[in-house]
């Protein structure tokens, strides 16, 4: 760590409010790349709640040119300052401070704070970037309004922008011009931004409810001037949502967005100008997948709803984080729901979830969704806080239903607009604008880990009546982590249905939404007539790990019959995990693997079902990922996973080669590329029918996949054809890897695909392969999206990354040691995947520690690795 760097630790329980308000600032930027000049003037006013005449200002590696109060300059006495501290004494109650600084944007390689990105400079505020711009009370409960004032070259930043309106523009003469920016909303300092370069702008509208007009701006580079209309039509579409489910409107007269190509993640809700990673902003059919238009417009609308849910209320510290992360993410979820098809979504979501979430929830890094401390808060941008949060905000939902909800929402508006407030009173708006109590909700914010939720059904033949006793509880984590101990019952909504095990029809007065608040409690339905089969935890609608007791048959039932989508899909699921386990444990023994008769026959129904659309079909017959069937084992084995999960893929496919083969082909004839819901769907079957044709191994599999990505008319298929040759032994699997990079090494993003394929593919000598890009000149650790592409993909490759002989774990400690002193939250993120390793044989948790005490022991270690290490090795 640096010496100007300290490790201290930020606790929940410290927090104070500041000492000063800042009413207002004014910002003057005269832009330089390697000497920008920061000029920062803050109206101050004592805080009557805690008094002190003293102002600590923060900062990060600054260097501080002058600075004065109320017009006169300090003498040296008067304050003390170092580049990550400014103290001001004996202030009077209020005055205007005013400060001048010299930042280096060239150098800034942790995309923190104001840096360059294509020769173009940008900032990122959030979390705590603003203060590597200027001295600040960088926190999110300071609310100021902003006036903000960029100088810059006419020739290299003909276009300066920056929140709110703009107001004034003057050329300078002397090759320079001035454009100044004000913004009437109050806001905290980690929404400021400034983007100033050469861009182009592709333009639309949308004009409110109330009739107001709101210019849409899209600006991009302008070579990526023609991929701009699907952000513009996602923009539109959110703000006529948000409308209409919430009665949201837009506040200011133009909004915003700007595609970067070096960015930490996806995008920023900066006030009226936000700044996006340009992954999720540009596409067209040539280069951006079906997947890439669906995140493109998920990401758009997830930065617009937060105007409402972030800007407007936000948080009062950033242990509040969920209280606008898990709340955006529903809101997001809930939307693409409306867009496209809510089981789809569901199902999407909940494998993410437990993919990412239920992974780092049992770890070292299993933190509350609303955390007690950290060290660095960049660490705290989870799946915990993100996904999971937005799960415990559908429980609200699912309890009160969208009106109820909606009055909570509105509640919460009237409350607290332009506040910055705590996930209590979100709790508690919700609560009251329903006359309802949701005080064993907090549980859900102050304890870490998954819930187990075990059900047993016990059939009463002469009463007519079903029982389903539920029992929660949490499994034990290893180590002393916050959140986990004394941990008491949450309230859980449990959606369940019973089915007849005849027809398998509905019974449908039995659906319901019953609630466990205690340890265990029993459920009774009565009046029927046989044994039905239940349905429970429909829709998931608790973020648990369901422990039900069913027989393969059960399963095979429920895959056949639900009428509840998700659980129609999870049935298959945990049918397929189970036979799954087994095989593996066949295959770690040596022995012979079962043939999976069960599923596949079900497999095949689900392909002829014309009650189900295509991507509900591709999910089903989807198997899971190689980690999630880790997380189900004592140990983890990924060599015996990955043989059986191979095994069993094979086996499916070879039952049913002709249909497959001739679904394929009818999929295949749809007519040239169109970007309806239902070609969409049509092409996500044909490419995961494809995976299971050349899992075959034969010439004419091959060449299907082969034909399919020489023939394709869009990235979809593309790509997806590449990837399943790149993870084949098929002959044209070198000639279409170099023909996808000659024709698509100029495209940035198509570039990261290529690295990205060949990152996730599982075949013999994958890992060398990964070492071997990794020295390829198209590869850059100055990237982040490059860097995920490649190492962040392969460090989730289970079979590759685990490698017994721990190889990949040192490709991924280099690199991390590599990035670490340039970019800490991207290498904090590519560390934490060593968080498993107490799931692993002693070998390989051997090998890991091995790279994490390398790391840890590295003299200029960054705070946000050290802390993620550091909990990793507690
Ligand atoms: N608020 C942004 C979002 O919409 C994320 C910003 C994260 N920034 C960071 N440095 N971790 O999700
Ligand atoms: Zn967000």
């Amino acid at each position: 760590m640096s010496d100007t760097e300290t490790m201290q630790v930020v606790y929940r329980s410290d927090y104070r409010p500041p000492t000063f308000w800042i009413d207002h600032v004014e910002l003057e930027f005269d832009l330089d790349p390697h000497n920008a000049i920061v000029t920062t003037k803050i109206t101050v006013r004592r805080n009557t709640d805690q008094p002190s005449r003293t102002l600590e200002l923060v900062g990060e590696q600054l260097k501080l040119l002058s600075v004065s109060v109320d017009g006169v300059a300090l003498n040296d006495d008067e304050y003390t300052a170092s580049s990550d501290l400014l103290v001001l004494n004996d202030l009077p109650a209020r005055c205007e401070v005013q400060t001048k600084v010299a930042i280096s944007p060239v150098t800034n390689k942790a995309l923190s704070g104001l840096y360059q990105t294509s020769g173009n400079f940008c900032t990122q505020c959030e979390a705590v970037g603003f203060r590597r711009i200027t001295y600040f009370l960088d926190r999110p409960d300071v609310m100021a309004r902003y006036q903000v004032t960029i100088r810059g070259d006419k020739s290299t930043c003909p276009v300066m922008l920056s929140n709110g309106n703009r107001i004034a523009s003057q050329d300078l003469g002397d090759g320079r011009h001035e454009v100044v920016w004000e913004d009437p909303h109050v806001k905290p300092c980690y929404l400021f931004a400034l983007v100033a370069g050469n861009l182009k702008c592709h333009r639309g509208s949308f004009t409110t409810a109330s009739g107001r007009d709101v210019a849409l701006e899209i600006w991009v580079e302008p070579q990526n001037i023609d991929k701009c209309q699907h952000a513009l039509v996602s923009l539109q579409k959110s703000m006529k949502w948000d409308e209409d489910v919430f009665g949201l409107e837009y506040d200011l007269d133009v909004y915003m967005i700007v595609a970067v190509n070096d960015f930490n993640m996806g995008a920023m809700e900066n006030k009226g100008l936000n700044v996006f990673n340009s992954k999720y902003v540009l596409a067209s059919p040539e280069t951006a997948t079906d997947d890439d238009y669906l995140l493109i417009e998920a990401v758009i609308a997830h930065e617009y709803f937060h105007n409402w849910t972030g800007n407007r209320v936000t948080c009062r510290d950033w242990f509040q984080l969920t209280l606008k992360e898990g709340l955006t993410v529903f809101r997001d979820e809930q939307f693409t729901a409306d867009q496209t098809s809510a089981a789809v979504k569901r199902i999407d979501d909940v494998a993410g979830l437990r993919a990412g979430q239920f992974a780092e929830d049992s770890g070292p890094m299993a933190h509350p969704i609303r955390p007690e401390s950290y060290i660095s808060m960049d660490n705290f941008y989870t799946s915990t806080v993100y996904r999971k949060g937005a799960q415990i905000i559908r429980m609200y939902h699912t309890l009160l239903g969208q009106d109820g909800f909606r009055r909570g929402m509105d509640l919460y508006f009237r409350r607290h607009d332009g506040c910055a407030v705590t996930c209590d009173d979100f709790r508690q708006a919700m609560a009251d604008a329903n006359d309802t109590n949701f005080d064993l909700f907090d549980r859900w914010y102050s304890q870490a880990g998954t819930p187990e939720l075990f059900v047993t059904s016990a059939w009463d033949e002469s009463a007519g009546r079903l029982t389903l006793s539920m029992r929660q509880s949490y499994p034990d984590l290893a180590g002393d982590l916050p959140g986990t101990k004394d941990r008491k019952p949450v309230p859980l909504p449990i959606r369940v249905g019973l089915l007849d095990a005849e027809s398998g029809a509905e019974l449908s007065q039995y659906n319901d939404v019953l609630l466990l608040e205690t340890e265990s409690a029993d459920f009774q339905f009565e009046g029927l007539d046989r044994q039905p089969i239940a349905s429970v935890l429909r829709d998931f609608s608790a973020p648990v790990r369901l422990r039900m007791q069913r027989s393969d048959d059960e399963l095979a039932f429920l895959m056949a019959h639900d009428t509840d989508a998700f659980n129609r899909w999870d049935a298959g699921q945990t049918l397929a995990t189970g036979m799954l386990l087994k095989m593996a444990q066949q295959a770690a023994d040596g022995q012979p693997l079962d043939e999976p008769k069960l599923f596949s026959d079900a497999f095949a129904k689900i392909l002829t079902d014309d009650s189900v659309d295509e991507a509900f079909k591709a999910l089903a017959i989807t198997l899971p990922r190689e980690s999630v069937l880790g997380q189900e084992m004592d140990v983890i084995d990924p060599d015996a996973i990955h043989t059986a999960r191979e095994f069993f893929r094979r086996s499916v496919a070879g039952s049913h080669r002709d249909q497959l083969t001739a679904l394929h082909q009818s999929l295949a004839a749809d007519g040239p590329y169109s970007n309806d819901q239902q070609s969409i769907n049509r092409r996500r079957l044909k490419n995961v029918v494809l995976a299971y044709l050349v899992s075959l191994d034969t010439p004419e599999t091959d060449q299907i996949a082969a034909d399919q990505f020489s023939g394709a008319d869009n990235m979809t298929d593309q790509q997806a054809a590449l990837a399943i040759l790149a993870n084949s032994n098929a002959e044209q699997r070198i000639a279409a890897l170099d023909e996808f990079h000659r024709r698509y090494h100029g495209d940035p993003l198509v570039l990261d695909k290529w690295f990205a394929v060949q990152a996730s593919s599982s075949r013999a000598g994958a890992l060398s392969e990964v070492r071997r890009l990794s020295g390829h000149s198209g590869f850059t650790i100055d990237n982040p999206n490059r860097v995920r592409s490649l190492l962040g993909v392969f460090s989730v490759n289970q079979s590759v990354f685990h490698q017994a002989d721990g190889k990949g774990y040192e490709l991924l400690g280099d690199y991390v040691l590599l990035i670490q002193s340039g970019n800490p939250q991207l290498a904090s993120r590519l560390v934490s995947a060593f968080n498993s390793y107490r799931r692993f044989d002693t070998g390989r948790q051997e090998l890991m520690l091995r790279q994490l005490k390398r790391i840890a022991s590295e003299p200029n270690l960054c705070k946000d690795v050290h802390e993620i290490v550091q909990r990793a090795l507690k």
